[in-house]
């Protein structure tokens, strides 16, 4: 069945090679998924060498792991491992049909990354964004044919996560837009069209209970409670195991969005804001300590 909003399928175009910037775990996780499914080369690409063989490490071990559990065959998890490869530059996506990014949350960075991506593909190639709460339409608002640019956010971890969300930006046409379904159908995901919204839909949600079970914290909830709030409700993960998840980075980043959106419905922790700037990692606590000023 098609889903809500999405084009006709016969406008999709063919995906024969992607391309991936940023070798991040959500980067990597992508691209071991992109050559599974769609059984085509992937590049990954990351101005650090050192990331970037970590990138193409994780995708390894993971064709290991299947191996192992018996998903796939020994041909298949050597083929897995021969087609997505690391590349410091970006002309390895000359050839590519569809360039999706997972580079940090900036809309400066993601603009610029946009920018090299299009010097270097072809006419027809779709541009896609794996961003969990910018603007579509500002990003492709720099780009040459801002009708190729689509929202297409994954959830952590990308393997098991079912959902998919296909953003339309004001410029994406109807032919990008099948083309993100067709490649979210073959990824095996359940995709929904959402609007160019801050943080979309799932994020609206998630914030609402994050930022709600962090402020119960910072108000004096014991951590073993709030620890339970999300089981209440039936979701497979603490509350603060799932920050550790998505990075408290990430949802520092989606909660100051929401903000900035919406100030009188959405707040953002001090504490939580004090420890992203810390670069302490690990769990968010409510003993955690700061230094003095
Ligand atoms: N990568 C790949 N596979 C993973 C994985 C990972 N990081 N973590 C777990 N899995 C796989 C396991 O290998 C296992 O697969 P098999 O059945 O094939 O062996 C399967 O998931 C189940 O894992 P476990 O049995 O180890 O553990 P579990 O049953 O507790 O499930 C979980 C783990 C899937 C992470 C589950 O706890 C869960 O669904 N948590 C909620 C995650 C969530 O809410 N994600 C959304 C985050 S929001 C976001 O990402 C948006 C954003 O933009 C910020």
């Amino acid at each position: 069945k098609r889903p809500a909003g999405a084009p006709d399928k016969s406008l999709a175009r063919k995906v024969t090679k992607v391309g991936v910037v940023g070798a991040g775990l959500m980067a990597s996780q992508m691209a071991l998924l992109f050559a599974r499914r769609l059984e085509v080369p992937v590049v990954l690409t990351d101005l650090d060498r050192a990331r970037l063989d970590k990138g193409v490490g994780y995708v390894h071990a993971e064709a290991d792991k299947l191996l192992a559990k018996g998903r796939v065959s020994q041909d298949q998890a050597n083929r897995l491992k021969a087609l997505v490869t690391g590349s410091l530059t970006k002309d390895a996506f000359a050839d590519a049909d569809f360039v999706i990014e997972a580079v940090f949350e900036d809309m400066a960075v993601k603009k610029q990354v946009f920018a090299e991506v299009e010097a270097v593909v072809s006419a027809e190639c779709v541009l896609a964004t794996n961003t969990s709460s910018l603007s579509l339409t500002e990003m492709g608002s720099g780009l040459a044919r801002p009708e190729r640019l689509v929202g297409f956010h994954f959830f952590n971890p990308v393997a098991v996560m079912p959902l998919l969300e296909v953003i339309r930006g004001a410029s994406t046409d109807d032919a990008t837009l099948a083309t993100a379904f067709a490649v979210g159908r073959s990824l095996k995901k359940s995709s929904v069209l959402v609007k160019d919204a801050p943080a979309f839909v799932v994020n609206r949600l998630l914030t609402c209970f994050m930022g709600e079970v962090v402020a119960a914290v910072d108000e004096g909830t014991p951590l073993e409670t709030a620890e339970h709030a999300l089981d209440g409700l039936g979701l497979p993960m603490t509350p603060f195991a799932l920050l550790q998840l998505v990075g408290p980075a990430v949802g520092l980043h989606v909660a100051e969005t929401l903000h900035e959106a919406f100030p009188d419905r959405f707040g953002v922790s001090e504490n939580m804001a004090k420890l992203v700037e810390s670069g302490k990692p690990g769990v968010y606590r409510p003993d955690f300590t700061l230094d003095p000023e």
